[in-house]
């Protein structure tokens, strides 16, 4: 493993890129991170029932070059460690668990987040194991009084999960086989890159902090900072006229952003944990994985800054996914085999 080399790069990034693109035609800005990413032709035609989410790859899968690099995937049975960092409701802390409960929840009514989990599992490694299909929360740390401040960088992250398996009541497990570590802070809490280029991102720890290689994701709330950035499509940006904000299916529209990002995060680290087994890019020290390559993209036609179809429930909410008790909005993964983004709401399947 040559961390090392990693130690000052991009770890893997998370923007909703269709807002990016927005911006890029509206302003013609662009942060350099995205501007290069192989994204779909935009001119979808998403009233198209049977070729509509494929075709908007059309020209563009041979652009992908999704490869293995040899390195581990986790195949063994995952166990989410959350630490709530900062000020968490505990209906905020519920949305969340129970989004990430319904990973392995095969009874939930189709479509379902158990079958998005699907497309995840279709990723192997060199042995030929499959990505697991059990997901289950683990041990919680609450951080409640911001042990590093209301301001972290990316490094001051590893501190925080180095206090939280270090900690001398109730540590987190270290779980290095199985365990995989999510930061979430507080809609007051400013991270490094957050709303600029980043709304989460995963990499692991580096054994000269933390004293293991951990693999982590961190994910924030961003409803006081720029929910129209990472938690599109419930909050919209102000520079885009007419743009009119989705329903949060559950009525938080910071948490109901994050839930996307947080499904985003788990499906690269599981197939991408250390950065050295599935991604694109020649570049391995800023790798576009799996999620990265269908941001924005929720439903049949999406591409662009259009959504795809999604659903909407009797409140006028709209999501396109159900899970244990909840509905959220989930982005697609890449599904290596077919050589497209695929969710289990697509209308083609
Ligand atoms: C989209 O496809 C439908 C049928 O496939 C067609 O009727 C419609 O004109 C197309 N719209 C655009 C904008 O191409
Ligand atoms: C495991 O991955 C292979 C290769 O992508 C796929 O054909 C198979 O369906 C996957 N198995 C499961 C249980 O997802
Ligand atoms: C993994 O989880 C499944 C349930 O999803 C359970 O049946 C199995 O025993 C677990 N395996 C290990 C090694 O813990």
């Amino acid at each position: 493993m040559r961390q090392g080399s990693y130690a000052c790069r991009f770890p893997a990034l998370s923007v909703p890129v269709a807002l990016y693109l927005t911006v890029l035609s509206l302003l013609l800005l662009i942060t350099p991170s995205i501007a290069w990413r192989p994204w779909p032709n935009h001119q979808t035609n998403g009233s198209d029932p049977i070729y509509g989410a494929s075709k908007k790859y059309e020209g563009s899968s041979e652009f992908v070059h999704l490869k293995y690099h040899m390195g581990p995937v986790l195949t063994a049975n995952i166990t989410v460690h959350t630490i709530w960092y900062g000020t968490w409701a505990k209906a905020q802390k519920k949305i969340i668990r129970e989004f990430i409960s319904s990973f392995s929840a095969v009874n939930s009514k189709p479509p379902s987040v158990a079958q998005w989990w699907k497309t995840v599992r279709l990723y192997t490694d060199q042995t030929g194991a499959n990505i697991t299909r059990s997901v289950v929360l683990g041990a919680e740390k609450n951080d409640r009084f911001y042990s590093h401040g209301k301001s972290l960088t990316r490094l001051s992250i590893q501190s925080v999960i180095k206090s939280a398996v270090t900690a001398n009541t109730k540590p987190l497990p270290i779980n290095a086989q199985n365990g995989l570590y999510l930061l979430l802070t507080s809609a007051d809490v400013y991270v490094q890159d957050f709303c600029g280029q980043v709304c989460g991102f995963h990499y692991f720890t580096f054994p000269s902090i933390v004293g293991y290689t951990l693999p982590y994701a961190w994910v924030g709330n961003s409803a006081k900072q720029c929910p129209g950035v990472c938690a599109y499509p419930f909050a919209v940006p102000d520079y885009i006229p007419g743009l009119k904000p989705l329903k949060a299916p559950n009525g938080d529209v910071g948490v109901d952003g994050m839930i996307s990002v947080i499904g985003h995060e788990i499906a690269e680290l599981a197939t991408n944990p250390l950065v050295n087994a599935w991604y694109a890019g020649q570049d391995p020290s800023f790798p576009v994985e799996i999620a990265d390559l269908c941001e924005g993209i929720y439903g049949t036609g999406g591409g662009g800054s259009y959504t795809g179809q999604l659903t909407e429930d009797g409140d006028g909410a709209t999501y396109n996914i159900n899970g244990i008790r909840r509905r959220f909005l989930v982005q697609w993964v890449w599904n290596h085999v077919v050589s497209y983004c695929t969710g289990p709401n697509a209308l083609d399947q």
